[in-house]
């Protein structure tokens, strides 16, 4: 099923929330997470019919040059703001679920979904930067996050149900009283699980209504996507398949890959990057060191940055740069695959998102990926 429409591709706004959205750039044109600006684009998307804004989660930046993600706006209270000044568009909440009670996610959606008149989605992320929990006293452990995660699943899966308050004993959490009122409008707001590594699919496989998974492998996708079906059909699901996805849009190929070499390869911040790689590897999942999967054995690659054609795109972000046709070619190659959707990422989305909503979204609807936003 989808929540977000009956378009073939959809797509969601990734990153606005952070300074440098999704780009490892020192390029001075990137994007510094101004409210203003954040609020523009999000209205701008929202109006065009993209059909959700995607915050990312973090307590700290990646340090180097340009500090990406040292500033960010906490996505509980901006989404309940964005949900307040757009009219259409999914409003997703990203939420370390190592921070918060589910008894807390479960309120705060209902809030965010009443505001937004049923709009309302969580992004469950169960984290990798021990530098990012050590702020709050809370240590990460890759071996048990996603064990831990699905049991904080459904606990917030059960208090949506409503009814009578219930206590919970398990593994990890000891709760009592558990109770929420309001229910949301929607009578389940959709659960995305942004996670790539082998465990990190198999908690998806029983938590989310839609994987939110990178690329390491573009020829693969199809593959995993299918692999990653057949395991959720396992447990009695159904969920969407949304890739990353970094756009680079310009009137000519030449240009755009110019665009894409100047800001993501002269300009890359390679601190930024090592810092990534460093703390990642420190909280690896069980997967990932065992190299179970192709998607794990392509994480532990993706974390070399030896190699990578464009050091300044983030490692299993998949570049799509040229014209608005080779766009649409490239949106159609992964929608055969299976993929229901992908992010809208910019270097800048106030300077760059314009021209790909006049030039791309028009040529989605003649290629059949969309109908139009005013229908
Ligand atoms: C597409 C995508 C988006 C993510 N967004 C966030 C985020 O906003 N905040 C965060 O701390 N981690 C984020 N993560 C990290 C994951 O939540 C997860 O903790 C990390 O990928 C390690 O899990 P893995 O073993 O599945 O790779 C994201 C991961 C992916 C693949």
């Amino acid at each position: 099923m989808s929540f977000f429409g009956s378009n073939r591709f959809k797509f969601g706004l990734f990153g606005i929330n952070c300074s440098n959205g999704m780009t490892p750039s020192r390029a001075p044109e990137r994007w510094r997470a101004e409210w203003p600006e954040i609020v523009q684009v999000a209205q701008m998307a929202d109006a065009a019919g993209v059909e959700f804004l995607l915050p990312i989660a973090k307590w700290r930046g990646l340090g180097g040059e340009a500090n990406m993600w040292g500033r960010s706006f906490e996505t509980f209270t901006q989404a309940a703001a964005l949900a307040a000044l757009t009219k259409q568009a999914g409003i997703f909440v990203t939420a370390h679920v190592s921070l918060i009670t589910p008894a807390f996610a479960a309120k705060a959606i209902a809030t965010i979904d009443h505001v937004s008149n049923g709009r309302a989605g969580l992004n469950i992320v169960c984290g990798w930067n021990p530098d990012e929990f050590s702020p709050h006293g809370v240590k990460i452990d890759g071996a048990r996050r996603y064990d831990r995660g699905l049991e904080w699943f459904r606990i917030y899966d059960r208090l949506l149900e409503g009814g009578p308050a219930f206590d919970w004993t398990g593994q990890f959490f000891d709760m009592q009283g558990l109770q929420t009122d309001p229910l949301p409008l929607q009578k389940r707001p959709p659960v995305m699980s942004a996670a790539q590594s082998g465990d990190g699919q198999a908690f998806a496989a029983q938590a989310a209504d839609v994987l939110f998974t990178s690329v390491h492998a573009p020829e693969r996708v199809g593959e995993t996507i299918a692999a990653f079906m057949g395991l959720a059909a396992t447990h009695g699901r159904q969920p969407e398949v949304y890739v990353e996805t970094q756009l680079v849009c310009r009137p000519t190929r030449k240009e755009a890959l110019d665009y894409a070499h100047y800001y993501a390869v002269e300009m890359a911040d390679p601190d930024a990057l090592a810092y990534f790689a460093r703390q990642k590897g420190r909280t690896a999942s069980t997967s990932t060191r065992t190299g179970a999967s192709e998607a794990d054995v392509a994480i532990a690659q993706g974390l070399e940055q030896a190699g990578r054609p464009y050091p300044g795109i983030f490692p299993g972000m998949y570049p799509i740069i040229g014209t608005p046709d080779d766009l649409v070619s490239e949106f159609a190659r992964l929608a055969n695959m299976g993929v229901a959707g992908s992010t809208l990422v910019f270097l800048n989305y106030l300077q760059e998102l314009p021209y790909f909503l006049d030039e791309v979204l028009p040529r989605m609807e003649r290629a059949g990926l969309r109908q139009s936003s005013l229908s």
